[in-house]
């Protein structure tokens, strides 16, 4: 199915049928971006899609809410899906095509392939959410066959899945660009994320202490003390901020997220904790 949301006025295809019918016009002589998000769009997102219009002719945005990087105890039941806002935000940024794939046209019948990576998938996210880019890699492989773009735009603030689908397309040869653009933050320095959504106000006034924390490691990086001292620290911090749980605090080398021993060049902070039953993610260069 595509056609024209009558509510918004924006091009949606729902099957790839439809993508595929609405894209070939453009195939040949126009350069096609693909954002993929999971909706429940901020600011954030419509950064990314405003580069895409940047750097392209033609933008397709995806809204799919991927089951397979959600672990069952995790929130996929509880994953905000206001579609029709979504619609209208996209629609004010003139992008092209949606495409809201059901679950059936990304999992057909009798699916089973599976992506296993190693490299930047290995620790961190894979250490708390072990199911986590196995689902990423698949369905971001699967979307990117399905619309086929020149390039795609993916938010720095997932760093690791930024360099996980770097890897997984250049590994695949999927031929295609992959852009990241810097995280988009609140005044108070806590980064946009969909998530930010199920905070009480008192967890959120706490969130912005996780950016906070990874600015001062970060300032503090190329002091002298030794790199694992600070992560614990900013650990430490973290919880008497108000975070329940620290699941990591880690500097890294922002190419390959190996741990260094001292930082000599480029490094990257990056950091996930819990504030209740939601559990927000950051980084920054260092
Ligand atoms: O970052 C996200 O929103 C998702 O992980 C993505 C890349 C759309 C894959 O489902």
């Amino acid at each position: 199915m595509r056609g024209w949301n009558s509510l918004t006025m924006v091009h949606v295809a729902e099957t790839l049928a439809g993508l595929r019918a609405s894209l070939a016009p453009w195939r040949a002589s126009q350069r096609i971006a693909l954002v993929p998000t999971m909706g429940a769009l901020h600011e954030g997102h419509l950064g990314l899609v405003r580069k895409a219009r940047e750097l392209a002719d033609r933008v397709v945005v995806s809204i799919f809410v991927n089951p397979a990087q959600f672990a069952p105890h995790e929130d996929l039941a509880r994953y905000p899906r206001p579609i029709e806002n979504d619609l209208k935000l996209l629609k004010a940024e003139r992008v092209d095509v949606v495409y809201t794939p059901s679950e059936r046209e990304i999992y057909p019948e009798g699916f089973t392939t599976q992506i296993s990576m190693g490299g930047p998938a290995l620790g961190l996210e894979s250490d708390f959410r072990p199911h986590f880019f196995g689902g990423v890699a698949i369905v971001v492989a699967k979307l990117f066959l399905q619309v086929r773009p020149d390039l795609a735009v993916f938010g720095e603030k997932d760093y690791q899945q930024l360099l996980v689908v770097r890897r997984m397309s250049k590994d695949l040869d999927l031929d295609l660009e992959i852009v990241g653009v810097p995280t988009f933050r609140e005044a108070d320095g806590l980064a946009l994320s969909s998530r930010n959504a199920y905070l009480t106000p008192e967890q959120r006034r706490i969130a912005p202490a996780l950016n906070k924390e990874l600015r001062d490691i970060a300032s503090r990086a190329r002091s002298g003390t030794a790199l694992p001292a600070l992560e614990a620290q900013a650990a430490a911090s973290l919880l008497s901020a108000g975070f329940e749980r620290v699941d990591y605090v880690a500097i890294r080398a922002p190419q390959t997220l190996e741990r260094p021993r001292e930082i000599t060049g480029p490094a990257r902070v990056l950091a996930a904790a819990w504030l209740g039953k939601t559990r927000l993610i950051d980084n920054v260069e260092i």
